[in-house]
């Protein structure tokens, strides 16, 4: 048994996770908590084909690409070396940006939840996160984020998916809440609030 806990960001694109995770890290390890970032699609090899489909180069269908990135998140709990089921069991707290709540807002809002989630929650090789912390922004400050931070837009990306994909995480929160630790924060205010809420929650996690 460890204490190590694994803390997954959920969030639309231009929700600020990238910063949240930064100043949760900071705090975690001015704490002395040894703590380890990863994020998914990956830098393995499937996660390299998602990005070619995600950033138009290749295309997808909606099937093909959900199980590209259940077979990138067996590996990214699997691997031994660098795994989330390794680190956990090293005792060093892993911190996720996206994990399967994303596969089954975006992915589920064109194929339905049907075989997405039960391959999902009930994959053996799949770890059930201890927290989702969800930072929620409304759509048109995402909208605005993304335009001021981009030159280009990836597939889900426009205003309309944004909306669609809000939408979906929240049918999701709701199918899932019974069973999982989901924490919605509001995240259109300023960084250093938003921090706060988040490392309150993660501190009822690791009991600190
Ligand atoms: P990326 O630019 O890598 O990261 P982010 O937007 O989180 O900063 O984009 C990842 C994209 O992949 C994002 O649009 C959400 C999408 N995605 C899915 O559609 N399904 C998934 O299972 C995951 C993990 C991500």
């Amino acid at each position: 048994m460890t204490s190590a806990k694994f803390i997954v960001f959920e969030g639309l694109d231009g929700s600020g996770k990238g910063t949240q995770i930064a100043l949760l890290q900071r705090a975690l390890t001015e704490k002395g908590y040894p703590v380890c970032l990863t994020a998914e699609p990956t830098q393995h090899a499937t996660g390299g084909l998602i990005r070619d489909a995600l950033g138009g180069i290749t295309k997808r269908t909606p099937h093909e690409l959900a199980a590209l990135f259940l077979a990138d998140r067996i590996a990214h709990c699997e691997n031994p070396a660098d795994g989330i089921r390794a680190m956990l069991e090293k005792g060093t707290t892993v911190i996720c940006d996206r994990y399967y709540f994303s596969s089954l807002a975006y992915q589920g809002m064109d194929i339905g939840l049907d075989w997405l989630l039960p391959a999902h929650v009930g994959c053996p090789a799949i770890i059930k996160p201890d927290l989702c912390i969800f930072l929620d922004v409304p759509t048109d400050e995402c909208d605005r984020r993304i335009s001021a931070g981009r030159s280009s837009r990836e597939i889900y990306e426009t205003r309309e998916s944004i909306e669609r994909v809000r939408r979906s995480y929240s049918e999701v929160f709701e199918r899932l809440s019974p069973t999982h630790n989901i924490k919605i924060i509001n995240a259109a205010r300023s960084p250093e609030d938003v921090s706060w809420d988040v490392i309150s929650a993660v501190g009822e996690v690791l009991g600190i």
